[in-house]
């Protein structure tokens, strides 16, 4: 009798734990499970959740508690939870979803397969949420069952050392755990050798990753030039810790996409200030003047995030400014949601939840006319674009070294670049043409 088990994996949240789920599944496969496509019929299915917001917690119990289901075909079924609301909120999980039979941490995944066994032998919840930082805890650089092909993220860090007020990311994620650069690069070169296109290095805080005298700016160059990768990014940059030396190595280094996810939060010092952000509103300001004049027409995008207790029509008003002055050509936005373990939970709100989404409801509307006079900018123009993937609707879906999505009607191969003339925008996403079928060297001019 085969007596494989097998596991399906449920990502929810951020690139951190996107990386993880794939780490997760390289363990389980190498502890010799099969890794199954969908839930039906599985023997483990794991959820890693989300506790930013506490939308994103409803979401992911919801699922948990539609995963239950499956128990009906299969009364052995192991619902394993972990992420950031396992860590956080492992007692609402229990009272919320008994039937859940582990509840991991967040720094708990290498001992997944282990735990899965335990779980499985037990009538009991299996709880293991220490938050030790084992030495291998981002494990060997490998390909490993990374489902793209063509673009990879490769995780520098873990935890975050700021007590930015209203997030719950470093009760979740814990301090700051570097990785070491040798590893780093060593991952980038084997992806870049199989064909990977495009690297995305990971981190709440990658600005702070550090190795002895070597900076966050030096491991971008020596990844940058060690690995060849044709598009190298990075996120999420900190305002307070973007150095001049990062700014430089993305203008010197060919490869680096003229593109930075740097996010400001609120436009106003006051609230800046209440969120323990550590820059002023003029600071922000002027670290883009630097960053627009070593990268002309780079491309920014940020978060903002709305309703903050205390935030005042004036305060808001400095948000909306922000957006134009940056200016930024996308934005996730965000309205205030308060977490427990959070020194902001503590301030008592001050906005009703119809001005908070008002606020929030205005906020788009004008991050998307910025982003359609940005685009504007672009309309005939041609760029080299990296085929991601087919779209939605037909022909395929490519991105610009700015980060843009571009959807051109021909059917491409994934991975290959191609020159497109923009003949047609949105507010973040661009359509285009493409003139001849030559297809295109890789990008000789940045922007
Ligand atoms: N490390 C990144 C952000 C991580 S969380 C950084 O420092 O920028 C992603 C975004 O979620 C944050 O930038 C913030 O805009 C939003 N966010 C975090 N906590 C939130 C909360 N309590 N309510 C609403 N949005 C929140
Ligand atoms: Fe959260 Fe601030 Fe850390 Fe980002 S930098 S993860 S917003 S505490
Ligand atoms: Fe969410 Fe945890 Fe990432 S709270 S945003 S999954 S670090």
């Amino acid at each position: 009798m085969d007596n494989t088990l097998s596991a399906h994996i449920i990502t929810y949240g951020c690139q951190m734990n996107k990386r993880d789920g794939e780490i997760l599944s390289d363990l389980l496969a190498g502890a010799g499970f099969y890794l199954s496509p969908t839930p039906q019929g599985c023997d483990v299915i794991v959820v890693l959740t989300c506790a930013v917001r506490e939308h994103a917690v409803v979401r992911a119990l919801g699922r948990i508690k539609d995963l239950s289901r499956h128990r009906r075909d299969n009364p052995n079924l192991l619902i394993a939870v972990g992420g950031c609301v396992a860590q956080t909120e492992a007692e609402r999980i229990q009272e919320e979803a008994p039937f859940v039979g582990l509840i991991f941490g967040t720094s708990q995944l290498h001992h997944l397969p282990q735990l899965i066994e335990k779980a499985l032998a037990s009538t009991q919840t299996v709880l293991s949420l220490d938050t030790e930082t084992s030495p291998d805890y981002l494990f060997a650089p490998t390909i490993g069952n990374r489902k793209n092909t063509v673009s990879a993220f490769i995780a520098v860090m873990r935890g975050c050392n700021n007590k930015c007020s209203y997030c719950i990311v470093p009760s979740a994620r814990g301090p700051e755990r570097y990785r070491p650069a040798e590893e780093i690069i060593e991952e980038a070169k084997i992806l870049a050798d199989a064909g990977y296109q495009q690297i995305t290095l990971i981190g709440q805080n990658v600005n702070a990753w550090r190795e002895d005298a070597m900076d966050f700016a030096e491991l971008l160059r020596r990844v940058a030039q060690k690995s060849g990768i044709p598009h190298l990014r990075f996120v999420t940059s900190h305002p307070k810790n973007l150095s001049d030396g990062v700014i430089k190595a993305m203008a010197e280094e060919e490869n680096i996409c003229p593109a930075l996810h740097l996010p400001l939060q609120s436009g106003s010092t006051r609230v800046l200030s209440a969120m323990g952000r550590g820059y002023t509103a003029e600071e922000y300001l002027r670290l883009v003047r630097r960053l627009q004049k070593a990268l002309p027409g780079i491309a920014l995008t940020t978060d903002l995030l709305v309703g903050f207790p205390g935030e005042t029509e004036d305060d808001f008003s400095r948000t909306l400014r922000m957006v134009e002055e940056a200016p930024f050509d996308s934005a996730f936005t965000f309205k205030y949601s308060p977490r427990k373990h959070t020194s902001a939970s503590e301030l008592s709100e001050t906005l009703t939840e119809e001005e908070k989404v008002a606020r929030l409801q205005s906020l788009i509307t004008r991050v998307q006319e910025v982003g359609r006079i940005q685009n504007r900018k672009r309309l005939g123009k041609s760029f080299t674009a990296l085929i991601e993937g087919p779209a939605k609707r037909g022909g395929s879906l490519g991105r610009l070294a700015s980060g843009h999505p571009i959807i051109v009607p021909e059917e491409l191969a994934v991975g290959s670049w191609v020159e497109v003339e923009v003949n047609d925008i949105s507010a973040w996403t661009l359509r285009g043409r493409v003139p001849s079928s030559a297809p295109a060297k890789k990008a000789t001019s940045k922007i």
